[in-house]
């Protein structure tokens, strides 16, 4: 039995080991082969000056589709091994790969589950990419608002009892949408929202951008393939390893039409992947089944290490943990997160992000009101760590910690819906200051980026809640995105 099992297991590690895109474009170099084919550059020759300064071999990789590198639309070679191979490292059925990032991975997972009109029960914190697929599907939103932790001015994942509640009021809704982690690490109850989708006969879709990295660990909070998840849309770039803008969108299960997801794929995706950033995939997933768990215990524990310093030996910064866990809207979080709450020295995150990177040459991942977030990777060590608390223990001197009474600036609540995004924007609209348009129906977007997480989509009615929130986020130094208008002064109403 034993001996059935380990040969099992060293024929899973020959199948890992392999690297199928990388492979085929190592030797399409390696045999000199001489290219009457775009790109144009042909081999970095093109473009001397920039080959020069990012080396040969990564414009030699930089390829197109030809019979030995397969194609991405229709994969029979190279690339369809590679997706059979990440399929079975993250624990899914299919995997696609994606060149255009997790956004392209959410506008197919909604565009291959929900047609105009559907209902789909979505958090309110969800990326703009979400509102992007809702105006590409024509499906209405049922949206949940999460829990707001007051101290920290953060939006919490939203917890099965809300899912339930939700469908119970719209029971004909067709999908669930989920975050898993959310921006700041904080996990929904996945299992128990996969049982009650289960329940409806509804499949459950899962952003995972924040996510590539927890089927490796189990420090980490569950994934959604391993929590029987139907579809999920992980950002292989961000904490996998792999190079910006590749990702992998995974499918599982007897609700989803995997045929047609492929078909939706097509519709979203380019033509011409690039060929780097496939093959990286490949690579983060051969490197993360061997090493993932190893690698991510390391950052895991560097990560606890600054969090233990920073809360226990640098005054006026928090960072959460543990303590969060059970709290509403916090099933599990993600320990690589270091969300660096700085209230309580009486500056915003955005000027603590300013001083780190002006002052120290260290860039953080986002900053909020209230928080910086920096993010500990399989690519981080003590040293680097050091450094970030050593800088934060030299900005904290300069400070006086404050007692802080005032409760945050509460988030606007969910502005009501008159139109479905689609119709909002596609209809006859005009542009008009922001101060002047409460009451208004508006037909774009508008978000602090990052997160991204918008303070009104298309079709709702601008509220003086949100005019005030934005004019207070403008005081702080936070950057309001997504109308037409860059300054984002004026928004498109529908006339
Ligand atoms: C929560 C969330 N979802 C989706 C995305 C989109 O991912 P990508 O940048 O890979 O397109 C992001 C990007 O920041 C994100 O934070």
């Amino acid at each position: 039995m034993n001996n059935r099992k380990d040969q099992a297991r060293m024929a899973l590690e020959r199948r890992q080991s392999r690297t199928p895109i990388f492979d085929a474009l190592r030797n399409y170099v390696r045999e000199g082969t001489l290219s009457f084919h775009v790109p144009g550059h042909k081999h970095g020759k093109g473009l001397p000056e920039f080959t020069r300064f990012v080396g040969k071999n990564i414009m030699n990789i930089d390829l197109t589709i030809m019979p030995d590198l397969d194609s991405i639309y229709k994969p029979l070679g190279p690339i369809s091994e590679a997706q059979e191979l990440a399929a079975e490292a993250f624990g899914a059925e299919y995997a696609h790969f994606l060149s255009n990032g997790t956004t392209a991975g959410i506008h197919c997972m909604m565009m291959a589950t929900l047609k105009p009109g559907d209902k789909v029960v979505v958090p309110r914190n969800v990326h703009k990419s979400v509102v992007s697929a809702l105006i590409l599907t024509g499906a209405e939103p049922v949206y949940i608002q999460p829990y707001v932790d007051n101290y920290l001015g953060i939006a919490m994942a939203i917890t099965a009892d809300e899912v339930r509640q939700s469908l119970r009021q719209h029971p004909e809704s067709k999908a669930i949408f989920l975050i898993n982690t959310t921006f700041y690490g904080m996990a929904p109850e996945l299992e128990r929202i996969v049982e009650i989708a289960e329940d409806y006969e509804i499949p459950v879709l899962v952003d995972e951008a924040h996510g590539a990295h927890l089927s490796f660990n189990s420090g980490l909070p569950i994934s959604a393939m391993a929590a029987g998840a139907d579809m999920a849309a992980l950002s292989t770039h961000k904490l996998l390893g792999s190079m910006t803008q590749s990702s992998v969108l995974l499918t599982r299960g007897d609700f989803i039409d995997h045929d047609y997801t492929k078909t939706t794929l097509n519709l979203a995706q380019t033509t011409s992947p690039s060929y780097p950033l496939l093959a990286s995939i490949d690579v983060a997933r051969k490197q993360a089944f061997f090493r993932g768990d190893e690698m991510l215990t390391h950052a895991i524990n560097i990560a606890n290490w600054a969090r233990y310093e920073i809360n226990n030996n640098i005054p006026g910064f928090y960072v959460y943990g543990n303590d969060l866990v059970g709290q509403l809207g916090c099933h599990d979080y993600d320990p690589t997160k270091l969300c660096i709450n700085v209230r309580s020295l009486g500056v915003s995150g955005f000027e603590i992000e300013r001083i780190l990177r002006q002052g120290f040459h260290i860039q953080v991942d986002l900053s909020d009101l209230y928080n910086v977030l920096c993010v500990v990777t399989i690519a981080d060590t003590k040293e680097t760590v050091r450094a970030l608390v050593h800088a934060l223990s030299e900005i904290a001197r300069k400070y006086t910690v404050q007692d802080v009474r005032e409760s945050p600036i509460e988030l606007p609540p969910i502005p009501a819906l008159a139109y479905l995004p689609r119709e909002a924007f596609y209809a006859e609209s005009k542009r008009v200051p922001l101060e002047q348009a409460k009451g208004k129906i508006v037909a774009e977007m508008l978000m602090a980026y990052p997160p991204g997480i918008p303070l009104i989509c298309p079709g709702e009615i601008l509220t003086q809640d949100i005019i005030d929130y934005v004019r207070m986020l403008r005081k702080a130094d936070a950057q309001i995105y997504g109308t037409e208008d860059p300054t984002a002064e004026h928004i498109k109403i529908i006339r």
